[in-house]
């Protein structure tokens, strides 16, 4: 796929960027912001990470970010990953342009959900039913309500690493520091946050992923108060590690002897990895999931959906709602959005594939040129490369051991080459269906000699 009238030429531009590389007026800017807002940004992973001030941007478009000081990127944060189809896609624009002159909001049902809610079932087969809301954060919230409604239990498992939303259910053990975090079989579970109510904590137990092991035991003691198992089905929020073969299967069949619900939380996975999920991807099937980020491409949208039987609960015992919840302008990109992605039989799956694993399989290369010991991973439209001497990682613990100063070194470095992405290792890359070959290409060469230096300095 194309992103737009951008030439080889123009990519060749790029690394001009070095010579005028100036970044005064984000400085200024975040120095001013700070005054009123605290960090600088309405989000801590904004600002968080970067050592000096992070880049304010200005405008978008296609795979390209500028900064209000003028220098041009390729953006491989890709908003943390909303942006499936790039950023300002026409056809998704052009479907806002469309509805926003008939109204904001209505405050009533309106027909832009059952069209989303068609479109949405024609992705996932997997699930009956849907519903909206605004953040991931409130989908993984209902999703957990329900599973509590529907078994008369109160306490969740999540595990280790993983991060369903600031919300204090899911805010629990994102990060855990070895000297306080507990066995490895069974993790204790961390406040994400201050502010976080002990009995909340009392609430939430922890497992380690990817290890049929630990939770199997956890079951043994806990099973019978637990209402919901939540994960990530790829954890994307610590690196990206995908699941080892059968660990989802069997995480199902646990999660039925004991008769506890299984989450699956796609927000970063969804309409990404698959059309219809890693659910169809790795062939498990959750009773609820939660859906945003590339849902709508950038517009704030959320979806839980699961079977039936708990999703009927919604009104029947649970409540629902919120004031922006199907916003019809989301609602409207997230239709465009959808109809892009599903164009001949969901090609865009194809082409992200193919880009993600041919850039998965060059950084590999290049950390066998460099000799340079890394761990990479990928999944249809994930990435992440890190420095490490550890062969394999599985779990959150293991993927803690890296060189993070190395890391964000690089990372400043790919930044002045014109390749933005963020600081923290932890967060993984998305791709878009309009990053191109020559996109990677600028950022393989980018990254190759970005190490090089990187090493010769350190
Ligand atoms: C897996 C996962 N779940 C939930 C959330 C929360 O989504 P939101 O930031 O839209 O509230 C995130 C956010 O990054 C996420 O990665």
């Amino acid at each position: 796929m194309e992103s737009g009238n951008e030439t080889h030429k123009d990519l060749i531009k790029v690394p001009e960027n070095v010579k005028h590389f100036e970044t005064k007026r984000s400085l200024n800017l975040f120095k001013k912001t700070k005054r009123y807002i605290p960090t600088g940004a309405s989000s801590l992973m904004r600002t968080s990470s970067w050592d000096d001030y992070p880049i304010f941007m200005r405008r978008a478009k296609g795979t390209r970010m500028w900064d209000v000081d003028g220098n041009e990127y390729i953006d491989f944060l890709m908003a943390f990953g909303p942006l499936i189809n790039g950023h300002a896609n026409e056809k998704i624009t052009a479907a806002v342009r469309k509805y926003i002159k008939n109204g904001d909001l209505y405050g009533t049902p309106n027909e832009l959900e059952y069209k989303l809610a068609k479109e949405f079932k024609k992705f996932v087969r997997t699930q009956d039913m849907v519903n909206f809301a605004l953040s991931g954060s409130d989908a993984t919230f209902n999703a957990l309500r329900i599973a509590r409604a529907a078994t008369g239990k109160d306490m969740i498992l999540k595990f280790e690493g993983h991060y369903h939303g600031l919300h204090d259910y899911g805010a629990v053990s994102v990060e855990a520091p070895a000297p306080v975090a507990g066995l490895k079989w069974f993790p204790k579970s961390l406040p994400y946050s201050a502010g976080i109510p002990q009995g909340v904590m009392d609430t939430v137990v922890v497992s380690t992923w990817n290890d049929l092991g630990s939770l199997s035991k956890i079951l043994r003691i806990r099973g019978n108060e637990i209402a919901a198992i939540i994960m990530e089905p790829i954890m994307a929020n610590s690196t990206l590690v995908s699941p080892e073969p059968g660990y989802l299967k069997g995480v199902r069949e646990l999660a039925d002897e004991y008769n506890i619900l299984l989450i699956f939380d796609e927000v970063i996975t969804g309409f990404r990895v698959s059309e219809g999920g890693a659910q169809k991807l790795y062939g498990v099937t959750p009773d609820l999931s939660s859906w945003a980020k590339s849902l709508s491409n950038g517009y704030p949208i959320s979806a839980i959906s699961g079977k039936r039987e708990y999703m009927d609960l919604i009104g029947n015992g649970v409540g629902y709602g919120g004031t922006y919840y199907g916003h019809p302008i989301s609602l409207a990109a997230s239709v465009a959005n959808l109809k892009i992605l599903e164009t001949n039989e969901f090609e865009a799956y194809s082409h992200l594939g193919r880009l993600t694993r041919r850039m998965g399989r060059a950084i590999e290369e290049v950390a066998e040129d460099l000799n340079e010991p890394m761990f990479v991973n990928y999944e249809t439209g994930l990435l992440t490369f890190v420095f490490t001497e550890q062969t394999r990682v599985t779990n959150y613990r293991d993927s803690i051991i890296m060189d993070w100063n190395k890391y964000k070194g690089v990372q400043q470095k790919m930044l002045q080459k014109g390749i933005y992405y963020h600081p923290d290792g932890a967060e993984r890359i998305p791709l878009s269906t309009v990053h191109t070959d020559a996109d990677v290409e600028v950022f393989l060469n980018a990254l190759r000699d970005s190490i090089k230096d990187y090493n010769r300095e350190n």
